[in-house]
């Protein structure tokens, strides 16, 4: 890509200079993901990669919660976001305030979040999940009833593979809601071959027709394990772009939805970023202790 190498020579040119390291998620662009990050991953690894890391400053390619999470888990250091904007739907559907209430209307209940939250969420809850760990997380209290939030989505595909009763919320992903079945089915019949490769926040009558689901890092696992011939990635674009590479046997077929907050990071905001040394992420002290616990109880849990 010319016109972004000296996009990328001085970032990580500058980077270095800083001590600080890249972070990215796996919905990160390729000229991103390949030629500046440190460290790739989905939300876990990333979470689990942030309590490793030796540099003073992260810069958190990916969205705000991602960023808050790496701020929670190293207190001491700087981390920095390319665009505070970088939001998340799931994110915004649910306040602190609104755990508060579900606690009052099933008292004793655990509360598991996803990671796709703010730390004022977390702060109430007694354990995040992500995508990767979210069916061992619900098991791992023992409980009959747990609630699952704010992911409806995720908290169904979680139902359909335990036998705790899951109790959630309407919090949705923008991105991968628009997937619908029907689509899907028709790509199928109209090529029996292709594989279909589901993100756990899809509805799950998509998640019910897939040929497997899992995180993004999962979905990545599989393509470069199995390498099937042709292959739909029901999740964010930038995830075939990203592979596509690595495994050149392999046809990515569409649709692909874009997550417009993912895609607000950007070679010239990161370079910014590094030259400003902005936006610095905080996370208010009246909440950090109780939602760090919250992360961490998952970071710590043994698999
Ligand atoms: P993963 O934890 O699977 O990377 O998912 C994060 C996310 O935001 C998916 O939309
Ligand atoms: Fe949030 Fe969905 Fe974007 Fe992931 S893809 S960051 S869940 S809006």
């Amino acid at each position: 890509w010319p016109v972004y190498a000296p996009y990328i020579a001085a970032i990580n040119r500058l980077k270095k200079e800083r001590n600080a390291v890249i972070l990215a998620h796996n919905y990160q662009t390729p000229d991103i993901f390949h030629c500046v990050a440190d460290i790739v991953g989905d939300s876990l690894q990333l979470a689990k990669e942030a309590t490793k890391v030796d540099a003073e400053i992260i810069i958190q390619c990916g969205v705000h919660f991602m960023a808050e999470t790496s701020k929670l888990l190293n207190p001491e250091k700087t981390i920095l976001i390319p665009d505070m904007k970088a939001g998340c739907s799931l994110s915004e559907s649910i306040t602190g305030a609104d755990v508060r209430l579900l606690r009052e209307r099933y008292p004793g209940v655990p509360v598991v979040t996803y990671v796709n939250t703010s730390a004022d969420v977390k702060a109430e809850t007694d354990i995040c999940c992500t995508s990767s760990n979210a069916v061992q997380v619900v098991e791992s209290f023992g409980a009959d009833t747990v609630l699952c939030i704010p992911d409806e989505y995720l908290a169904m595909n979680v139902a359909a593979q335990t036998d705790v009763k899951i109790l959630t919320w309407k919090g949705h992903c923008e991105v991968h809601e628009r997937f619908t079945a029907e689509e899907l089915l028709a790509y199928k019949e109209a090529d029996p071959e292709i594989e279909i490769i589901a993100h756990p926040e899809c509805p799950r009558e998509v998640v019910e027709i897939a040929d497997y689901a899992g995180s993004t890092s999962g979905m990545i696992n599989y393509v470069r394990d199995r390498r099937p011939p042709k292959v739909l990635l029901v999740t964010e674009c930038s995830m075939a772009s990203n592979i596509e590479s690595e495994v050149p046997g392999v046809q990515f077929v569409k649709p692909c939805n874009l997550c417009p907050h993912m895609k607000r990071i950007t070679l010239p905001k990161i370079l910014d970023s590094l030259c400003e040394m902005k936006e610095e992420v905080l996370v208010d002290p009246a909440i950090a202790d109780r939602a760090r616990l919250a992360v961490e109880r998952m970071v710590n849990l043994k698999h």
